[in-house]
């Protein structure tokens, strides 16, 4: 294309097309952000040429964007993949995946516990696209292997699992996925690396809600996915960018990238902290059971030390309250409980600096039929805490002296 002679041109000319063309900004410690819808080309071959990969370039930002891109990179560097895709949310992730993977007639062996919004669309939306889905206790290999069919196209999990803190055997379902020749996808928002590491396990997908650990700082809505680049290019071209048409926004991507920079340190504080709160909660008097995959107590910690990295169990937690003290139902404990807390916020989120506490039984996991709540163990008397960044005696001290105003 030809370049205009700004001598000759009018001032909203000016104003739309004037401007001086940067210089690659290498040395830029933040990603630049490109917001810019579009992308000019010199050609129609060079559109063809940038299409089919032959040469670098970008044309459209709900199909690839340069900040995006670079988050993009970053991440399946990071989980140790071939390709990724940046999505509008942690549920984009999924339902990329899902949407991008499943046709009409499909089988999923899905765990019978995870994320609210994805046993929505395991148990709800899939099936109105004629995608038939068996739940399965996600901790028993032997239960998932006996629920393939030949029909089967996909086995879907978290680990830890969302919100009873459960932990599948990463390794022993990949290696099942492979016998049998079904893919096996991990949300990994709980425990992204450097904790654990879903496709060094051997298995084929991974997806995180980008608005937890990897942004960290409860500011952004964003999700991903990591996996083969002809996984990933499905992923985009059956769902995100096209059917859902739900990329992560540049600004967004942004944050994330800056977020990344402190993860490994946020990570450490997260996980001593849980573990301290933890240790904690076991001792108390008004708690029944405590959920931290590092503890000994824990039914799956042998697993999650061989698949957790030094000693890292994240920073999430789950712990229910004893029935009947002074006379309380588990829910009204709870009540009581929630309004002497001082430093946690009550929200549905986790990751955050801010420690967060929600009661997944009317939050998270509110539409999630009665019969799925028991068996995933989410009781009335259940609540998950996303362990903060705080001081850590500080938050102790917080949740014993709301634990005594029971
Ligand atoms: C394990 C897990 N996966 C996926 C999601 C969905 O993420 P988002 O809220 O970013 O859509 C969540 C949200 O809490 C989650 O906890």
């Amino acid at each position: 294309m030809g370049k205009i002679d700004f001598q000759k041109t009018g001032f909203a000319t000016r104003l739309i097309h004037e401007k001086k063309e940067i210089s690659p900004a290498r040395n830029a410690i933040g990603t630049p952000i490109y917001l810019a819808a579009t992308f000019g080309v010199d050609s129609i071959q060079q559109m063809d040429d940038i299409k089919d990969g032959k040469e670098q370039g970008f044309l459209y930002s709900r199909m690839g964007n340069p900040t995006t891109k670079v988050l993009e990179d970053k991440l399946a560097a990071l989980e140790g993949g071939e390709a990724a895709i940046c999505t509008a949310s942690g549920m984009g992730a999924v339902g990329s995946v899902l949407i991008g993977l499943l046709q009409s007639g499909d089988h999923v062996v899905a765990a019978d516990a995870v994320y609210g919004g994805t046993d929505y669309a395991l148990r709800c939306n899939l099936p109105l696209f004629g995608i038939q889905v068996s739940f399965v206790d996600i901790c028993n290999p032997a239960e998932v292997e006996a629920a393939i069919t030949d029909k089967t196209k996909l086995i879907y999990f978290e680990t830890p699992v969302n919100p009873n803190m459960r932990i599948a055997d990463i390794k022993a379902i990949a290696d099942i996925g492979k016998r049998r020749g079904v893919k096996v996808a991990v949300d990994s928002t709980f425990a992204p690396p450097p904790i654990q590491y879903p496709l060094q396990l051997g298995a084929d997908i991974v997806i995180h809600s980008t608005t937890k650990y990897l942004n960290g700082h409860g500011d952004v809505i964003a999700g991903a996915v990591i996996s083969s680049l002809e996984n990933i290019t499905r992923f985009k071209y059956h769902a995100s960018a096209m059917i859902c048409g739900s990329p992560t926004n540049p600004f967004t991507s942004y944050m994330i990238l800056r977020g990344l920079k402190t993860l490994h340190l946020r990570l450490e504080r997260h996980c001593q902290n849980a573990m301290a709160l933890a240790k904690f909660l076991e001792t108390s008097e008004y708690v029944d059971r405590v959920f931290y995959p590092g503890l000994e107590s824990h039914p799956q910690h042998e697993t999650a030390k061989k698949q957790m990295r030094d000693g890292m169990y994240g920073g999430m937690l789950s712990f229910s309250l004893k029935e009947g003290i002074r006379g309380q139902t588990a829910r009204q404990a709870v009540d009581t409980f929630l309004k002497n807390l001082t430093i946690p916020t009550l929200a549905p989120s986790l990751a955050d600096a801010d420690t967060l506490i929600l009661h997944p039984a009317t939050m998270s996991h509110r539409d999630v039929p009665a019969e799925a709540k028991r068996k995933a163990g989410i009781t009335d008397g259940m609540l998950r805490v996303s362990v903060g960044l705080e001081y850590i005696e500080d938050i102790i001290a917080d949740f014993r002296q709301a634990l005594e105003k029971i």
